[in-house]
């Protein structure tokens, strides 16, 4: 059966291979898109979202959401970051982003279905907790979702945070206590599911633009982790949001566990870690299926295949 999904996106170079493997898989259908305030400003993150769109042919809407964290505006706000550029590397586009704000877009959206579109965040949870704030009734009308964010052993923002959490620690604290089911793909996955120049080198091989794309984007990657956070295996990268689609797609893709989690707002050195709670020890019940295992051929053998459709 198709799966109905929304993509909430901070575009970005995983986001665009994220984006494109929803678009492109025959299991999905991609209802739109909403950008939020991330790896660049979000105006950037929405430009970036529609030339991806257009590279491939996808005429999904895309709506511009949260343009700050929820209570932080000190955010320490990337204008170009090394691992994603600014603007991706795709012509510019002549579509506009709606005129509908992503916030209300996500509530009018899922409050209209019949309960069947999966949610899938893959940047800081900003848009997902206002939508949750502003309509309660909400929780009720989104059967799961699927986040890209948190991390256990180590962070890629501070020495605790994963980097969508650090952005905004009070809306992911929200949204994990939503009592919506989450599957949480953190770093402990998708470091371990690494993209390398010779995998760049087959995407080129397969030549469709999603595939080449998706092989500029890796190379560019590849570069940026080089430069700032160079992986175990020389001249790889992680495809973070990529992997959070892909469990959509074929659960089995991620080994998860159910425990407690919540985030930290208030820490001195720990703001935005993801405290997972795998000895039982908060006494609380769970509340998130949380990916420490990754199955990275599987992986890596469902990129190939969807990224070499076309629309
Ligand atoms: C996450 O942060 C962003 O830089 C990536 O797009 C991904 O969603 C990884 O920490
Ligand atoms: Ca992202």
């Amino acid at each position: 059966m198709v799966k109905k999904v929304i993509l909430d996106v901070d575009t970005g170079t995983d986001d665009a291979i994220a984006l494109m493997i929803a678009a492109l898989s025959p299991d999905l259908e991609l209802v739109g898109a909403t950008t939020v305030i991330g790896n660049v400003p979000c105006v950037v993150c929405t430009e970036n979202t529609l030339r991806v769109f257009d590279h491939i042919g996808i005429q999904a809407p895309v709506h511009q959401g949260m343009v700050e964290p929820m209570v932080r505006p000190d955010f320490d706000r990337p204008e170009v970051s090394v691992i994603h550029g600014r603007f991706l590397p795709l012509p510019e586009t002549n579509r506009k982003a709606t005129s509908l704000k992503g916030v209300d877009w996500l509530i009018d959206t899922f409050m209209a279905s019949d309960g069947d579109i999966t949610l899938v965040p893959v940047g800081p949870l900003t848009n997902v907790a206002m939508a949750l704030r502003k309509c309660p009734e909400l929780v009720n009308k989104i059967p799961e979702m699927v986040i890209m964010g948190g991390a256990h052993h180590y962070g890629n923002r501070s020495a605790s945070a994963e980097f969508n959490i650090w952005v905004d620690p009070e809306a992911a604290k929200v949204v994990v206590n939503s009592g919506v089911p989450i599957r949480m793909v953190p770093l402990d996955a998708t470091h371990q599911a690494l993209t390398s120049l010779d995998d760049c080198a087959k995407f080129r091989e397969i030549g469709t633009p999603a595939a080449v794309a998706a092989a500029s984007f890796a190379e560019q990657r590849i570069k940026g982790y080089n430069a700032t956070q160079p992986m175990k295996i020389k001249d790889t990268t992680p495809v973070h949001d990529a992997l959070a689609v892909c469990a959509v797609i074929d659960p089995s893709v991620i080994k998860t566990e159910f425990i407690h989690v919540d985030v930290e707002t208030k820490g001195e050195l720990t703001d935005g870690r993801t405290v997972c709670d795998f000895a039982k020890r908060s006494g609380k019940e769970p509340n998130v299926h949380f990916a420490m295992g990754v199955d990275s051929p599987k992986f890596k053998a469902m990129m190939f295949d969807i990224l070499s459709r076309t629309t």
